[in-house]
């Protein structure tokens, strides 16, 4: 287990520039996040990394960007109108709100209330007296399921038939297109659809910082292919998120699969990746068997054929789905968890470190004139040079020991030093952020150097 704590991992981010309080100025809104400019640099890389891994490298593989809002028939086809909820209750006494299954995991951790419906729970709940967190009374309002999605409306007049929603995931997105991708591509089964968008959920439940917010970003993929063919895809998805989890630079011993206890009634398979974050083990990803639930419930809904015809067969038939989805918030801490370091150095000093992978870095090279007054000019030339190419950024204020430190921590894998012989034989020095080793570059060569460095890391 990492030293880094849950507080010190928010304090970092909040110093750094990754993420901070939603709304901070006014309080906060709870469970929301702003993306500070560095935070943004990650988010997009680690999505570049999903695009590269999913829609890049896999055959007949595309991705769509679907609206945020839909059709609302689209959620009573899904179900999430009828059956998207939470399990919730108030303690009459000090009036908070709890979710029951948390409020019996919390109590018991081998009590497993994802396995336990409606009444068990009650029933639970009652036989253990289980007491409210918060004040420690055991007096608790009826259970009742409260719908995650969030509401809103359309148009100029307030009634029922304007009510719209703010989609609690992008799969729908994915399912509604599958006519639509599958002309325009002019592809076959198996094929998949990839999103990378805003979900947004009700949640009532503490987030563990980006954890679990009430708006979020997935990067939902939907493999569709023939039934027969699903339960070799279920186990080539399970491993393939763990490479990508790899991939992106989280170590095997930090991550596990949890199978589901409880699967939804549509749902063949289900099974989560889950990481081990500061305060315990918490969903990365999901990957689904759905079956040909989806498919079949839009074309229900819709009154439109969603069949597919194999050609060589001149078989009509609904695709089954694979469903393998990631949270990109719960990447980014685990990202920057996994990565972040208080390393000890020689002498008793100590530095902070992001040994953060170079492709996800959000600045790949930093910029520094040894002596501000005399290097500066020669400094900012290299530096626009750079940053035609790289991520690059420019830090002239400080002594070069604290300049190369704040580098360093927010994980920038190469800083590039000018100082008198790079005015006299035009070279300079390049410092690496992991080994803190130095070599000299010649200026003409720093462009190709830096850009091979970045390649072969990818
Ligand atoms: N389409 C299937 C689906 O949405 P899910 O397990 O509910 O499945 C997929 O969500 C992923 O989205 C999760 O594995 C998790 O990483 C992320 N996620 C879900 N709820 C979240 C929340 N409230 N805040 C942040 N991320 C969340």
């Amino acid at each position: 287990m990492k030293s880094v704590t849950m507080d010190e991992l928010i304090t970092y981010c909040n110093r750094y520039g990754f993420i901070f309080q939603g709304s901070e100025i006014y309080g906060g809104l709870a469970n929301t996040w702003d993306y500070g400019p560095l935070g943004t640099r990650l988010k997009n890389n680690i999505k570049d990394a999903w695009r590269y891994f999913f829609i890049q490298k896999r055959k007949n593989s595309y991705e769509l960007d679907s609206d945020i809002l839909m059709n609302p028939t689209v959620w009573k086809a899904s179900g999430h109108l009828d059956g998207f909820s939470d399990p919730l209750l108030d303690c009459k006494e000090c009036k908070t709100r709890h979710r029951a299954d948390n409020l019996i995991n919390d109590f018991d951790v081998y009590a497993n209330a994802d396995a336990m419906n409606h009444e068990e729970m009650v029933a639970y709940i009652k036989k253990y007296s289980i007491p409210c967190p918060k004040c420690g009374k055991s007096n608790f309002t009826d259970l009742r399921q409260f719908n995650l999605m969030f509401e809103t409306k359309r148009g100029v007049i307030d009634d029922s038939s304007s009510k719209i929603y703010l989609r609690p995931e992008n799969a729908q997105g994915e399912y509604v297109n599958f006519l639509n991708v599958l002309r325009t591509m002019r592809t076959k089964l198996p094929f998949s659809i990839g999103q990378i968008g805003k979900a947004f959920r009700n949640e009532i439940t503490p987030g563990n910082f980006i954890f679990r917010t009430i708006e979020f970003e997935q990067m939902e993929y939907q493999t569709f292919c023939k039934k027969g063919d699903d339960e070799k895809l279920y186990e080539y998805f399970k491993q393939y998120g763990l490479e990508f989890f790899k991939f992106i630079g989280l170590s095997a011993e930090h991550m596990r699969y949890r199978d589901h206890d409880k699967l939804v009634f549509y749902a063949k398979a289900a099974c989560d990746i889950e990481y081990l974050f500061p305060f315990g083990w918490g969903e990365i990803n999901g990957t689904h068997n759905r079956t040909d639930y989806d498919l079949s419930r839009h074309q229900q809904f819709s009154g439109k054929s969603l069949e597919y015809l194999d050609t060589e067969t001149n078989e009509k038939f609904i695709p089954y789905v694979i469903e393998s989805t990631y949270g990109l918030g719960r990447l980014i801490l685990a990202v920057l968890y996994e990565c972040l370091e208080e390393e000890a150095l020689e002498g008793g000093e100590t530095r902070q470190v992001l040994r953060i992978k170079e492709s996800l870095a959000p600045i790949k090279v930093n910029v520094l004139p040894l002596i501000k007054k005399r290097h500066a000019v020669k400094a900012q030339s290299i530096y626009e040079e750079l940053s035609m190419h790289l991520m690059t950024s420019y830090d002239e204020a400080g002594n070069i020991g604290r300049r190369y430190r704040r580098g360093d921590a927010i994980g920038t894998p190469y800083a590039v030093t000018i100082d008198d012989d790079t005015l006299d034989n035009n070279m300079v020095t390049v410092r690496y952020r992991d080994s803190m080793n130095q070599e000299k570059v010649n200026v003409d060569d720093l462009v190709e150097f830096l850009l091979k460095k970045c390649r072969i890391s990818r």
